[in-house]
């Protein structure tokens, strides 16, 4: 996370109400409606149900405290507006109060389909409905909480956890695979792709594998990492993960398999 930024924070007035244009709801209402039909064929069944339950409105952008008002009550989540871009410190320290930080901006109509910040669709579409998940919500609790224990160089390792899974990660459904990562689930490119496509690369989930493959955030993701059940994830929030990461950085980073591509 850097602190360049073409977008600004919207700031909330004194009810803590943040007033969007017609504009920039009507880009709420063309994202939402470009989204739906694909994420009923590649979205995980736990992410539907959740964004069933969740009831954001199509029409307009939801305020994040509406949005809190359901999670509080499910898993003691909210979600809490922050600037565009907020440092390592300030984001762990938030995760791990049960906080997700939501960049308030809404993307320009030219980076429609993806940005490479965090945007309210995004952070709203994305991550709030699977808050209400335990597991989902007990992980990214616990990677918060190890974030604050880890030192600088340990966090960007860690790092690498949350983007293959949280951000980027497949679920295996039956038969066939499903994301539930918020940066495919808020993406119109990369959802079919991440499951179609025939040349990237779908890795069962590993730690040691996740924590040493290197990625980049301004392209297609090359590889995907695939857990069996959301459990998984329930699984690591009750270890330990600062040891995982010792134990890579012993290990070292894998060649990166992306070089070649273009970008997506
Ligand atoms: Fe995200």
């Amino acid at each position: 996370m850097g602190s360049n930024s073409n977008y600004r924070a919207r700031q909330a007035d004194t009810n803590g109400y943040i007033h969007y244009t017609d504009d920039e709801h009507s880009r709420w209402r063309q994202l939402f409606a470009q989204q739906r039909p694909i994420l009923e064929k590649f979205a995980t069944p736990a992410y539907l149900a959740a964004l069933e339950r969740l009831q954001l409105p199509q029409d307009r952008i939801p305020q994040c405290e509406e949005v809190s008002s359901r999670l509080l009550e499910a898993t003691g989540w909210r979600v809490v507006a922050v600037p565009a871009l907020i440092d390592f410190p300030t984001f762990f320290d938030l995760l791990s109060r049960r906080r997700f930080p939501a960049a308030s901006f809404i993307r320009s109509r030219d980076e429609m389909d993806y940005l490479e910040e965090p945007d309210i669709f995004h952070e709203i579409l994305g991550h709030a409905p699977l808050l209400l998940d335990e597991s989902y919500a007990d992980f990214v609790q616990a990677y918060g909480a190890a974030g604050c224990r880890a030192s600088t160089q340990e966090r960007v390792w860690l790092a690498r956890l949350f983007w293959f899974t949280v951000e980027f990660g497949l679920l295996r459904s039956g038969d066939s695979l499903k994301a539930f990562g918020a940066g495919i689930v808020s993406s119109k490119s990369e959802l079919p792709y991440s499951i179609e496509d025939k040349t990237v690369e779908r890795r069962p989930f590993e730690i040691i594998d996740v924590l040493c493959t290197p990625y980049r955030i301004d392209i297609l993701q090359t590889v995907y990492f695939v857990l069996e059940s959301l459990e998984q994830l329930y699984e690591l929030a009750n270890q330990d993960l600062i040891p995982w990461v010792q134990k890579a950085r012993t290990i070292g980073l894998k060649p990166a398999t992306f070089n070649n591509r273009a970008l997506g």
